[in-house]
């Protein structure tokens, strides 16, 4: 039992409180599983990132072993539709069209399965050609993407053999269209084994310019909203605004809704301090049931000013409180 230090503590424990010798065999094994599995729950990080847009903010694998996320969402590729030949981009890491970032499938199988991150190919950014010309062109983009990326196969794979978690949306220019087909067909090759992840980062203003159709297929994972270079950023003066554009994003078809945040005031309007985050924001945003947690643009500058170190703790929803509550009444009450 992992949160009994000692026999003596355990037994002081149990017969103080209640006790444990009498629950019947199935009861105890519930109730120490429940306890087990909200201590990892608890353990878990809470955070998406997004790395790739800066050569200097480290390695892929070395973000995932920070420990500080949950999901890295690889960005971007930022050219496809259109009949044009799909392309990525990784700024100073590698060139992805040219062969040079299949090395990238150790870190990613490693983040996969040393530190239970899922690593999502991000779609789109605030540079490049894209766009979705019709329903086609749309099942032609799903089939690249399945074959380059996920499960499928090809001989000219940019991150190499790694099958990685899903495909995040991050459409800021080039039309809506056929962004809802795009998510249909993707999700088509979800299985109960293998289930492919989707994701999407609007912009806070809702609904998004971009992304709202895809998002109300209701067949999203996670929306993660871009709460910064925006009128509904948070700010002291602007909380009311702020909670009112984050309630509409939680009414929306979706099983999570994260907060996305600048990590540094070098990467946008609307930072906003760990300790305002703490005492002001997270809060707000943790009374909904469909919160999951913060995302973070970009993990080139979360190196820089250690924001999820300083956000560590205070991320995740509180919604095994019960089962931490229960925990801390074992060790105390006397
Ligand atoms: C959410 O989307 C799913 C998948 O399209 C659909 O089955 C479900 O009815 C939708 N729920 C609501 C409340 O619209």
């Amino acid at each position: 039992m992992p949160w009994i230090g000692s026999v003596k503590e355990a037994k002081r424990a149990a017969s103080s409180w209640f006790n444990m010798a009498s629950l019947p065999p199935l009861q105890l094994a519930v109730l120490c599983l429940l306890l087990a599995l909200a201590g990892r729950l608890r353990a878990e990080p809470c955070n998406a990132v997004y790395w790739g847009q800066n050569g200097y903010e480290g390695g892929l694998r070395e973000a995932c072993a920070t420990g500080y996320y949950k999901y890295v969402l690889v960005a971007f590729l930022n050219q496809f539709g259109g009949g044009q030949i799909p392309q990525m981009n990784l700024a100073g890491h590698c060139d992805p069209n040219s062969g040079g970032c299949t090395y990238l499938s150790g870190d990613i199988i490693s983040c996969q399965q040393d530190y239970n991150v899922k690593v999502m190919l991000s779609l789109g950014g605030a540079i490049g050609s894209y766009g979705l010309a019709s329903q086609e062109d749309a099942r032609e983009v799903a089939t690249y993407i399945w074959n380059n990326f996920l499960g499928g196969s090809s001989s000219n794979r940019p991150l190499g053999n790694a099958v990685l978690n899903g495909v995040d949306l991050d459409i800021e220019s080039g039309g809506r269209a056929h962004y809802d087909d795009l998510v249909r067909y993707l999700k088509a090759y979800s299985t109960a084994e293998k289930k492919v992840y989707l994701s999407a980062a609007p912009q806070c203003p809702f609904p998004d310019a971009h992304l709202q159709p895809a998002i109300d297929t209701g067949l999203l994972d996670y929306v993660w909203v871009q709460f910064y270079n925006n009128y509904c950023m948070y700010s002291s003066s602007n909380a009311d605004t702020f909670k009112r554009t984050w309630n509409q994003w939680v009414s929306v078809n979706v099983s999570k809704v994260f907060l996305g945040l600048i990590a540094s005031p070098n990467a946008g309007n609307g930072f906003v301090l760990p300790e305002t985050l703490i005492n002001n924001v997270l809060p707000i945003v943790k009374r909904s049931k469909k919160y999951g947690g913060i995302m973070i643009w970009s993990r080139h500058y979360d190196v820089i000013t250690h924001f999820s170190a300083a956000l560590k703790g205070h991320v995740c929803p509180d919604d095994l409180s019960f089962a931490s509550s229960m925990r801390i009444k074992q060790l105390t009450v006397i």
